[in-house]
């Protein structure tokens, strides 16, 4: 089965063709150049560049899989969750294609479709099914923050997650206090390899808490204060490593401790982890470090596949139709707050 896929829900716009698990190409256009002089995503706009880059990037996405319009025997978007302007744009755009084709359309979720990047390796990325175990996953990104017990393929959980700002927003945040451009992730993570972690001890919100939620706004507003008493450290190159090496250190330890904890908890063999901040390089080594020490397989997505894509919700749509045969009616709206587990109607 040939499935194109779009994937519109914040500020990447992104189109992929899957085929039997295979991703044949995933053209991912990101925006993050457009909404850095806000400091973060401005909805209106957002929608307005899908607009603008989502017949390109389709047209990209089928010549690179080499691939024409009659080939395609499904169709697949983001129903939700997202921004509700640019969630409207993919998901229309795919329910004229699949009305137009005559094909089946798949709506998905944005979060179960992340559990899916994980097991996409290789070049091209291939979806690796058959090693299926339970695991524990971890979603991470400048949008969301939180733990899923995934049981079987289609069969999961949401164990926690932010009761206020994700992790990479508390990164992108922090940047913003220390003048760094949007978003301030990569950057932070660069700066933190040349500097001491434990030069500043900052809070890690919720770590004693024995529940699955996590928390990052507070230790945003520590940082604040810190600054605010000090704002001469900002002068200095290497005391700005320190800084961020130790606030990089206090976010990736609430992140791996509280995964691994729920890991043995709930008796699984394996972790996994995407999303943006999955690019983080102290996290992965961290999850590495720990997992293999706990004796967890560890599946990390590739850092090309962690950030928002349409690759993801193509894999996941072609397993729903596979293993369910369920298709969404053409009519169907835009989830923007859709929680996973739940039923989107
Ligand atoms: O998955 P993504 O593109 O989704 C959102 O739209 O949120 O993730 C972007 C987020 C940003 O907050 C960015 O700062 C963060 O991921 N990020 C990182 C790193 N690379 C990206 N955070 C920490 N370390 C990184 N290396
Ligand atoms: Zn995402």
């Amino acid at each position: 089965m040939a499935l194109l896929a779009f994937e519109t829900s914040c500020d990447e716009t992104s189109v992929a063709l899957v085929h039997q698990g295979c991703v044949e190409s995933n053209v991912v256009s990101s925006q993050v150049r457009l909404h850095a002089e806000y400091g973060g995503v401005v909805p209106e706009l957002a929608a307005r560049e899908h607009l603008r880059q989502l017949l390109p990037v389709a047209r990209e996405a089928l010549h690179q899989a080499n691939r024409g319009t009659e080939e395609i025997d499904a169709v697949s978007a983001t129903q939700g969750p997202g921004l509700p302007s640019a969630l409207l744009v993919g998901l229309k755009a795919a329910q004229a294609v699949a009305f137009v084709l005559r094909r089946p359309f798949v709506g998905v979720n944005h979060h179960e479709a992340h559990l899916y990047s994980p097991w996409l390796q290789g070049s091209p990325p291939h979806a690796r099914f058959e090693e299926f175990v339970p695991n524990v996953s971890l979603i991470v990104s400048g949008g969301h923050t939180m733990l899923v017990h995934v049981r079987s393929e289609l069969n999961h959980a949401v164990l926690g997650s932010t009761l206020d700002d994700a992790a990479g927003e508390c990164f992108d945040k922090i940047g913003k206090l220390m003048g760094l451009v949007y978003p301030a992730g990569p950057e932070i993570d660069r700066l933190a390899d040349l500097g001491n972690s434990t030069a500043f001890r900052f809070p890690r919100p919720m770590l004693n808490e024995t529940n699955d939620d996590f928390s990052f706004s507070g230790l945003k507003t520590s940082v604040r204060y810190f600054l605010r008493d000090h704002p001469e450290l900002l002068d200095q190159q290497l005391v700005r490593c320190d800084l961020c090496a130790s606030v990089r250190a206090a976010i990736i330890d609430v992140l791996v401790q509280k995964t691994i904890r729920a890991a043995k908890r709930l008796g699984v063999r394996c972790v996994t982890a995407s999303g943006g901040v999955t690019c983080n390089r102290l996290l992965r080594r961290e999850l590495a470090t720990v997992c293999s020490r706990e004796n967890l397989e560890l599946r990390l997505a590739e850092p090309s596949l962690c950030t928002d894509n349409a690759a993801m919700i193509g894999i996941l749509a072609e397993r729903k139709l596979l293993l369910s045969g369920a298709d969404s009616a053409l009519d169907a709206e835009i989830k923007p707050n859709w929680i996973l587990g739940c039923s989107p109607a």
